[in-house]
């Protein structure tokens, strides 16, 4: 059998990015204004210090405005709820996101339930999952909006596909289920306590990994010609003594039997920060009441 088409996340946002560097220069020549996005990270961990210098720099790429709030581990969660209210107020940040995981001392739901819906550029905010499943124009969660993008870059009509996402997080599981069923797909959402997960899986055309388990689903798996989204990093030990970065897909194995597949890395990994420039840029024009290129 023909080995599977890999799907080039890497290229895929970098196309994204485009895409919104002219939507960007749009806003400014028709409507004199420069969208901005502000992250905010509380602490020191090294995941996401590199996470934050890799979205400010993709920020500025754009042509945004981008401003980082680095404050340290012992701030109070007053303090941070003190900045998202700074910066609900400020009329030339039109995003915010607060980086995550935040120290334990701090609420998180608090923090992110405090953000302006309309600012939500993580689209974690109980009003942008409404809005997403009742239909409504929202901010939709970066990595699950990246997969479809992904998804669609193989068979850009997802119509009537029976698709299996497996893992419930709110950060992907439900948003990309979401997503799925308003592109007219089957949905099933298979989990931890779901039984025969193997036989669920293997009827799918579509199958978006976001379990968190390194290479949990083998090739044995996938139906044959499946679309396969992978999720999942996870950074396992390797034969040299380090360690390497694997997704929730057994990549070798399942790339043999599927239609097409993500690599990891360089498959959704690079998509996440794209698409969260791209709800900065929808975020500024539902701010400033015009038509967005996205949404
Ligand atoms: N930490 C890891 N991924 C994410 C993300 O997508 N959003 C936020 N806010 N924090 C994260």
């Amino acid at each position: 059998m023909a080995e599977a088409q890999i799907i080039d996340g890497k290229k895929i946002a970098a196309d994204v990015r485009a895409e919104v560097a002219t939507e960007v220069a749009r806003l400014v020549k028709e409507h004199g204004v420069k969208a901005g996005l502000a992250v905010v990270l509380v602490g020191e961990d090294p995941a996401s210090k590199v996470y934050v210098k890799n979205k400010a720099q993709q920020t500025v790429e754009v042509g945004m405005n981008s401003w980082e709030y680095k404050l340290p581990a012992e701030t109070s969660e007053a303090e941070v709820l003190a900045l998202v209210q700074k910066l609900n107020n400020d009329p030339a940040c039109h995003g915010i996101l607060v980086q995550l995981p935040l120290p334990k001392h701090i609420n998180s739901e608090k923090v992110l339930n405090a953000i302006n819906p309309d600012k939500d550029v993580d689209g974690f905010h109980p009003v942008n999952v409404g809005r997403l499943w009742v239909g409504e124009r929202a901010l939709v969660p970066c990595t699950p909006t990246g997969s479809i993008i992904l998804a669609k870059s193989v068979r850009p009509n997802l119509s009537g596909m029976d698709a299996v996402v497996i893992g419930r997080s709110n950060i992907v599981g439900k948003p990309v289920a979401a997503l799925l069923l308003r592109e007219n797909c089957t949905v099933t959402i298979a989990h931890s306590r779901t039984k025969n997960i193997e036989d669920i899986v293997k009827c799918a055309d579509l199958v978006i990994a976001a379990v968190g388990i390194p290479e949990m689903v083998k090739g044995s798996w996938i139906r044959p010609g499946a679309i396969v989204i992978d999720v999942g990093i996870n950074r396992v030990p390797s034969e040299n003594g380090k360690t390497k970065l694997v997704g929730d897909v057994a990549y070798d194995e399942c790339a043999k039997v599927a239609g097409a597949i993500t690599p990891v890395p360089g498959g959704v990994g690079p998509m996440t920060i794209a698409c969260l420039l791209r709800n900065a840029a929808q975020a500024a024009a539902m701010q400033i009441g015009v038509k967005s290129a996205f949404a």
